[in-house]
């Protein structure tokens, strides 16, 4: 999985030294159990602190029309599993009109709804029959850049005179000629695209099609809070808000420094600090002027951003009690940073959460679909079956809002393509073969046996694996043993579970591969063990008698306080 991981560190090198001091290694930390947090056993907390979120990537759900491609109907129409998997919210990634360069991220149209995904009749009905079965409905919204193809841009380049030329961000080129500055692109060696006509380039922090909206221009703000009600007033629950950390540049065109590395696959590309292209202080008042909107509407709307950071330091600025304003809940992406199954690096990421954010609410996330699937990240030597379920077990029991990435609880692999013919991510293209894109962990949803999975009658847009002839929803609901029932057991315990869903967490120190934490709320204890060791290792825990899940045995008493672990054995006690 190099190749994959390439992209990750793709999106990992922008933050590289913007978000905060460096990580102790590991190994130096004190073995001692670490901080609690308390306000999240608060009960009159909104919704979405504790929610179990789902992202449902919808090219790759459920088709309905036959054209490969799924659309709003096909996720209406799998809203009863979603309801028996048993997720509290889903987050559907942009369905908006689009050329679908960035597959949806370059949006051409922010209020309305792409003809390949349906209509906005479609959209209401969506909504209407999650709310019916309590399922909440996150929308994406992306503000740091539109499509060249949206008309706003479309005029900014009609010419230098445009009344609309100020809402992207355009420069003369520099002395000499060539780009105004050496600012890379996510997805390009240069940030910087020349427009022929007007001889001037504008700035993109993705790829070319996707320029970036000029944000210093409160027409454009005020545009982009308009899409917010839209949206508001059509029932949505909340945003999530797209690629944060890039909504500013700064104005006085600096180089970035460049750093003693190259980036995978590009031709003697030296990679660069972002220092003057993300995480600009405008962006982070930006972020709490939005919130102030959807605060005005009730029923507890969230706002989740999407930033990258080293570390939980990063993420204080997006919260809004700090010296900017902010959001309601900035994605933690610390459970992602770890490249091996090493319980002292996870621990430290939790450590670094609960000691940072200090009970402010929080994230956990392990897969989206800008990332490698979780199962392919890491060795598991051949258990990979029984590391699902670890790692499932470990993100719907810490303390936040867990986010599941469609797909994962079926154990779904990264299925890259096998040329660069077969690409549909641009990024995989340029970069090819070191980084293939991001194709394979966007592959259709597998809900049955048939022919393509039961995901489409017509020609699915990304192949589907071999695999999924014995790895669907269908086959996997009928095995008790399997991955999903074991999400849906973790995910039922966790919904009756005032402990798991509200408790205080520590960390306990019961040995160093061993990840331990204990949940606590009011009277009841919760303890959970996982090996992340591909060997036995017993520990010795008082005060727990029942094994209430478990993805080596069977639920139990438990007769003595040295408990035996096999390899990968994930447990959650009482
Ligand atoms: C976010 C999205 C990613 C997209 C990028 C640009 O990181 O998750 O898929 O390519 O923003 O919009």
């Amino acid at each position: 999985m190099e190749t994959a991981r390439a992209l990750w560190r793709l999106f990992l090198v922008g933050v590289l030294g913007c978000g905060g001091a460096p990580l102790a290694p590991a190994e130096s930390l004190p073995r001692e159990a670490s901080a609690e947090r308390s306000s999240a056993s608060n009960t009159d907390a909104p919704w979405w602190q504790g929610a179990v979120f789902y992202e449902v990537y919808p090219r790759s759900f459920q088709d309905t029309d036959g054209d490969g491609i799924g659309d709003l109907p096909g996720i209406t129409e799998r809203l009863d599993y979603l309801e028996w998997l048993g997720v509290d919210a889903i987050w559907i990634t942009p369905f908006y009109p689009s050329p679908q360069v960035d597959f949806g991220y370059d949006v051409s149209g922010y209020t309305d709804v792409d003809p390949t995904f349906g209509t906005l009749e479609d959209f209401d009905r969506l909504i209407a029959e999650a709310h019916g079965r309590h399922i909440r409905v996150i929308v994406d919204v992306v503000l740091n850049h539109s499509s060249d193809q949206h008309p706003w841009f479309v005029e900014a380049r009609s010419g230098r005179d445009s009344p609309r030329r100020d809402w992207y961000v355009w420069s003369d080129p520099a002395t000499g000629g060539g780009p105004p500055t050496n600012w890379a692109s996510i997805f390009e060696p240069s940030a910087w695209t020349l427009d022929e006509r007007s001889g001037q380039y504008y700035y993109h922090a993705f790829y070319p099609e996707q320029p970036d909206l000029n944000l210093r221009n409160p027409e454009v703000v005020s545009a982009l809070e308009d899409v917010l009600r839209f949206w508001l007033e059509r029932g949505v629950d909340g945003f999530r808000l797209d690629a944060v950390a890039h909504l500013f540049e700064s104005i006085e065109l600096e180089d970035n420094p460049l750093l003693d590395a190259l980036r995978p696959g590009g031709d003697e590309e030296p990679l660069q600090e972002h220092v003057h292209t993300m995480f600009l202080p405008e962006g982070y008042r930006l972020l709490g002027r939005l919130r102030r909107l959807v605060d005005a509407y009730p029923g507890d709307r969230v706002l989740i951003s999407e930033a990258y950071t080293e570390d939980a330091a990063g993420l204080l600025p997006f919260y809004d009690d700090g010296p900017t304003d902010g959001v309601h809940l900035p994605f933690n992406f610390l459970l992602m940073a770890p490249e091996a199954l090493s319980a002292p690096r996870f621990r430290e990421r939790i450590r670094d959460a609960s000691e940072t954010l200090q009970g402010r609410p929080t994230t956990w996330v392990l897969g989206n679909h800008d990332q490698p699937r979780i199962v392919d990240r890491f060795d598991h030597g051949g258990e990979r079956l029984r590391v699902a379920k670890l790692l499932a077990l470990m993100l719907l029991t810490l303390d936040g809002a867990p986010f599941l990435y469609y797909g994962d609880e079926i154990g779904m692999v990264t299925t890259e393509p096998q040329s660069i013919e077969d690409v549909r991510d641009p990024v995989g293209r340029r970069y090819w073969p070191e980084n293939k894109g991001r194709d394979g962990e966007r592959t259709p949803m597998q809900w049955d046996g048939t022919l393509h999975a039961g995901f489409t009658d017509g020609t699915p847009w990304l192949p589907i694996p071999t695999s999924a002839a014995g790895r669907n929803v269908k086959a996997l609901r009928a095995s008790p043993g399997s991955v999903l029932m074991f999400y849906r057991r973790a995910l039922e315990l966790r919904g009756a579970s005032p402990v798991l869903r509200r408790g205080a967490l520590t960390l306990l120190d019961v040995d160093p591969e061993v990840l331990a934490y204990r949940r606590q709320h009011e009277a009841e204890t919760y303890v959970v063990l996982l090996n992340f060791a591909d060997e036995p290792r017993t520990v010795s825990l008082e005060g727990v008698s029942e094994v209430l899940l478990d993805n080596v045995r069977e639920p139990s008493r438990l007769e003595t306080a040295a408990i035996q672990l096999a390899p990968y054995e994930a447990m959650l006690l009482r």
